[in-house]
């Protein structure tokens, strides 16, 4: 069955009980008092799933929505869907292509399947020689930086896991990530680093994209001006574009396959540079956490199948309660870029306006994704979050075990992560107005027993599984991105002009800004 054969939530019979039961009673849920009245709700409604405790308790959703949201995923066949891409079927349909990042985290004599054996049979080999050369260069004292220049997935994923695991990162070396055509950003770097110690990682799936090459090529300029003669030694690239990447006149390439998406690329060649932070068997680490988790998503019953639970809520929230944001809070330094991670993992997927056939959907799909470490967004967004107009559900991932000793604090940040959630829910009378807290306002908590490669492998997974469980039940490709391109060509075409002065055919706001960037 193709995914377009799946009906779309809106089409289902669950679909419009939900309305129903949001109109009716599932509106005023008061989850104080369903906490209050229901001493079995913690239970029911904390999954555990590999390296990740969820506890979803404090969320709006009464038992009946839950039935009836556990039916909706029923109807869309969101799991015969999931069983479609781990089959290696065609399911990115307006690129033609397979979806099976999860391929890069499989075992060497996994389930994968006689059918995706040659794939895996070449994901292990890339594997094997990309690890070897991690090794090589944590070896080479004489390397003392990595810059890695990419933009998007061959960014977003590497930068924030080797800052997540930088408890693990060998002493010795410096990364660096460089992704913004703004040169402010690579002549910082460059400042920092000598040729005959920077190893640069040309990341990207193309090895076409605009800010990438423009980089690349200049950090090739600076490399030579600055007396350094072995390309070959100092430069390797990651991509999918092998012939590109030789043109460009680098000799070592890691390479990946069009069936990995840029925003599920870290666990392929793309984490190269997480590999030579923490090291070939912490990277395997990091894969055999992610892998666990799409063995709990292909394996656990839909009621306690987190990826599913999860996007459940997101769909409940966006459509039913109108909720257009929720924030992630990580209480923990460490997780810093995970919310930068999730805005293109999230936002890339499934900010879609169009069902996989191209029909306007008429309802909403991906909410804003947007956040800060805890405590620090306390003392900027969370006024908001308490009083403000909105309700945006938080999702706060806490830490149980830091891996620092300075006693004082963790249990500090603990505390200050279950008073926000309770807070949150629980509000606070005062009749002056000003300091009313209105609570039950929403928010999940997920909790690890220890930030290390297993559990944020683990993590990451889930999150992308979660994605493809809200897409599924949108009705949407998650795995295209068209979005992007209208700017890329307007840029192209804009480029020139601000040389030239050409505003022919320009609308008058561009064009009057032109002359001024010119005057
Ligand atoms: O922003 C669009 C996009 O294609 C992302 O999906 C991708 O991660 C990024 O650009 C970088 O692409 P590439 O890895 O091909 O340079």
């Amino acid at each position: 069955m193709a995914a377009s054969d799946f009906p779309r939530c809106d089409e289902t019979g669950a679909w419009k009980a939900l309305r129903q039961h949001f109109d009716g009673a599932g509106r005023g849920f008061d989850v104080r008092r369903a906490l209050r009245s229901d001493a079995a709700r913690v239970q029911a409604c904390s999954v555990q799933a590999p390296h990740v405790f969820a506890d979803l308790s404090k969320n709006l959703v009464d038992p009946h929505a839950d039935r009836l949201l556990l039916q909706l995923a029923q109807e869309c066949g969101v799991l015969a869907q999931r069983d479609a891409m781990f089959a290696g079927e065609t399911i990115n349909n307006t690129e033609s292509r397979q979806v099976m990042h999860f391929l890069l985290r499989a075992p060497k004599q996994g389930r994968a399947g006689a059918k995706l054996s040659a794939e895996l049979a070449q994901v292990h080999e890339t594997l094997d020689r990309m690890l070897a050369f991690a090794e090589e260069v944590r070896a080479d004292s004489r390397i003392t930086d990595v810059v890695n220049i990419g933009i998007g997935g061959s960014d977003l994923g590497p930068q924030m896991a080797t800052i997540a695991l930088e408890a693990f990162v060998t002493p010795g070396k410096r990364f660096h990530f460089v992704s913004n055509i703004d040169a402010h950003e690579l002549a910082a770097v460059l400042k920092q680093v000598k040729p005959e110690g920077t190893l640069f990682l040309i990341a990207s799936k193309t090895f076409s994209t605009l800010e990438t090459m423009t980089n690349a090529r200049s950090a090739r300029e600076w490399f030579t001006r600055q007396g350094g003669t072995d390309v070959a030694r100092h430069f390797a690239a990651l991509t999918t574009n092998v012939k590109a990447a030789a043109e460009f006149g680098i000799a070592r390439t890691f390479g990946f396959w069009d069936w990995v998406g840029g925003r599920y690329s870290m666990w392929s060649a793309i984490g190269l540079p997480i590999a030579i932070a923490v090291g070939a068997g912490r990277f395997r680490e990091l894969l055999a956490g992610a892998h666990e988790m799409d063995r709990h998503f292909r394996e656990a019953p839909p009621e306690r199948n987190l990826p599913l639970r999860l996007a459940l809520l997101d769909v409940w929230y966006r459509d039913f309660h109108g909720f257009n944001s929720r924030s992630v809070a990580p209480y923990h330094s460490s997780l810093r870029r995970l919310p930068a991670y999730l805005q293109q993992l999230e936002m890339e997927s499934n900010g879609k306006r169009v069902d996989r056939q191209g029909r306007p959907l008429p309802f909403a799909t991906s909410p804003v994704v947007w956040g800060e470490p805890g405590t620090n967004g306390q003392h900027a967004y969370f006024q908001m979050l308490h009083q403000g107009t909105d309700v945006v559900p938080v999702e706060f991932v806490a830490v149980k075990t830091p891996a620092h000793d300075l006693a004082e604090h963790h249990p500090q940040l603990l505390a200050n992560v279950l008073a926000q959630a309770a807070a949150l829910m629980q509000g606070k009378e005062d009749s002056g107005g000003h300091k009313h807290f209105p609570g039950n306002r929403p928010s999940t908590m997920l909790l690890l027993e220890r930030l290390d490669p297993q559990s944020l492998g683990a993590l990451i997974a889930l999150y992308e599984h979660r994605v493809f469980c809200a897409g599924a039940l949108w009705g949407i490709n998650s795995f295209d991105q068209w979005g992007v391109e209208l700017g890329k060509v307007l840029a192209k075409d804009i480029a020139p002009r601000l040389q030239s002065g050409d505003t022919q055919g320009l609308d008058a706001s561009t064009a009057a800004l032109i002359e001024r960037l010119r005057g």
